[in-house]
């Protein structure tokens, strides 16, 4: 019963298994729309997508599949070269090999004896990158869904590592009665999720003081040392650093050594959200930019950014490995102990997740697929591929390049018109928007000291400058149509 349902060890079994895949896979390959985009909306693609959700006698999965098709094509393609907007990446085929392989194992990574291969091997994945970050020996942590819940995760452990040091246990007694002292310092463009963790983690949106950034978008340093100085003759107890490798608009890396001197100084936890700049580990040219992540007390790093890995895929490393032990209570069902004296830990002490993927699959092929080297020089090719756009954007009179020395793949600027700023303002909204709902390219947007801004995210290694200069050439006709009086201009594609 059910034999062609599951994959179980007949042959019936494993020869449906095979038609499942290869149909699945070609549904994908039928589907997949030719442009970056359908620009529906949200209202528009209600009806299409209209189909029985829970029929009472299912269709059969081939049938099923030809339902899919409609959902795949009203996909973003995001190995499309003119999808370019967010940190996004078209994932490489060794991962959505992976996937194939790790999905029909289904192993959760909370306990060994539904692991035990994929406990091991996530544990070699962060040692390793553990060992290239620079981290002593006792170092450890685990696979995230992503950025966000690696921050989340160093900032609980910053959190009640530090109380635990002034002798407050968080596990026995909640917040201490003047939590409202506890600040975290980041820069003004640390990602959104630090503050989101303050507010998850019950210290409220006060808890977070940012400093600015120096013209390269960067931490200012001095300013850091004057706000920590500042915050402790107010009374206020600076309990973590947050410094950001790869900004999410500008890539920027904050001052690493620097900064973790100034938190070293000051006591306070320093976690480093290098999410997105992380790649720069395996950089054979490039990993010198993050020097000074061997003192961060933690470190958020993303697969499923500049690592071209299927989301999700996020590491979360942490210095002294034991500080899980703050968090965590014991499950009997999932036998802590007897794995634990063979030396293999149960992950799901080092989680804040119970049932987890064995992303870390996906890591594992790919470097056996392409090594370290292959991950190096494609990333290489985008970040050279960044500093060509900037320069074209820089040499444009179309646009005003903001980031004229991208330390990573996104580049920043302004399409110049409009007769004020809020006009332009306007307008650069509309050109993305324009480009999105006609389905010609997705293209990013952000503000820059509150004027509206164009952004290019490049993570397609197989993107030529050929398409950037169409793309960067559409933008400008896009815009300049735009502009024109109504029914003077139509926008040619
Ligand atoms: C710097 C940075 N940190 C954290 C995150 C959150 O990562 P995720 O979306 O994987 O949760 C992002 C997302 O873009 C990011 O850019």
């Amino acid at each position: 019963m059910f034999d062609a349902d599951f994959l179980t060890r007949t042959p019936a079994a494993r020869h449906a298994y095979r038609a499942a895949i290869d149909a699945a896979a070609a549904t994908l390959l039928r589907a997949l729309p030719a442009g970056p985009c359908s620009g529906r909306s949200a209202a528009a693609l209600h009806p299409g997508l209209a189909t029985e959700l829970a029929p009472r006698h299912g269709h059969g999965l081939a049938a099923a599949l030809r339902r899919a098709e409609t959902i795949v094509a009203e996909s973003v393609f995001v190995g499309h070269p003119d999808v370019a907007a967010h940190l996004h990446c078209p994932p490489l085929l060794s991962a959505l090999a992976a996937e194939v392989v790790l999905t029909a194992l289904n192993q959760s990574m909370d306990s060994f004896d539904q692991a035990p291969a994929a406990t091991v091997i996530e544990q070699q994945i962060i040692d390793w990158l553990c060992a290239v970050a620079g981290l002593p020996a006792g170092a450890g942590g685990s696979f995230t869904a992503g950025g966000t819940q690696s921050n989340y995760m160093g900032l609980l452990l910053a959190r009640d590592a530090w109380l635990a040091r002034q002798g407050w246990s968080v596990r026995d007694n909640g917040l201490p009665p003047d939590h409202r002292n506890l600040a975290i310092v980041c820069s003004e463009l640390a990602h959104f999720t630090i503050e989101k963790s303050a507010i998850q983690l019950g210290l409220g949106t006060g808890a977070i003081v940012t400093v600015p950034v120096d013209p390269q978008f960067r931490m200012d340093v001095r300013a850091l040392e004057q706000t920590v100085a500042q915050l402790r003759s107010d009374g206020r107890r600076v309990m973590a650093i947050v410094a950001t490798a790869g900004t999410t608009d500008f890539g920027s890396i904050d001052p690493l050594p620097a900064v973790g001197h100034v938190a070293g100084r000051a006591g306070a936890w320093f976690h480093v959200d290098a999410a997105y700049g992380g790649a720069l580990l395996v950089s054979r040219l490039r990993s010198l930019a993050l020097s000074g992540l061997d003192l961060a007390d933690s470190i958020s790093l993303d697969g499923h950014k500049l690592l071209w890995q299927s989301i999700s895929c996020g590491m979360f490393l942490v210095r002294d490995a034991e500080t899980f032990d703050l968090i965590n209570t014991r499950a009997d069902y999932l036998n802590p102990e007897s794995h634990e004296a063979d030396g293999v830990p149960d992950l799901v002490n080092r989680s804040v997740l119970t049932t987890r993927r064995f992303d870390a699959f996906k890591l594992w092929l790919t470097l056996q697929t392409h090594g370290v080297d292959g991950l190096s020089a494609m990333i290489d090719r985008v970040l050279d591929l960044t500093r060509q756009t900037a320069a074209l954007l820089g040499a444009s009179t179309d646009f005003e390049l903001l980031t004229p020395t991208p330390a990573l793949s996104c580049v920043v600027f302004r399409y110049r018109g409009g007769d004020d700023e809020a006009e332009a303002d306007a307008l650069n909204e509309r050109i993305r928007r324009e480009l999105f709902t006609r389905g010609e390219a997705v293209v990013g947007g952000t503000r820059l000291h509150g004027r509206a801004c164009l952004k290019l995210t490049l993570l397609n290694p197989t993107v030529e400058f050929a398409d950037i200069e169409q793309l960067v050439a559409r933008l400008a006709r896009t815009g300049a149509a735009l502009r024109a009086p109504a029914g003077a201009l139509s926008v040619q594609p």
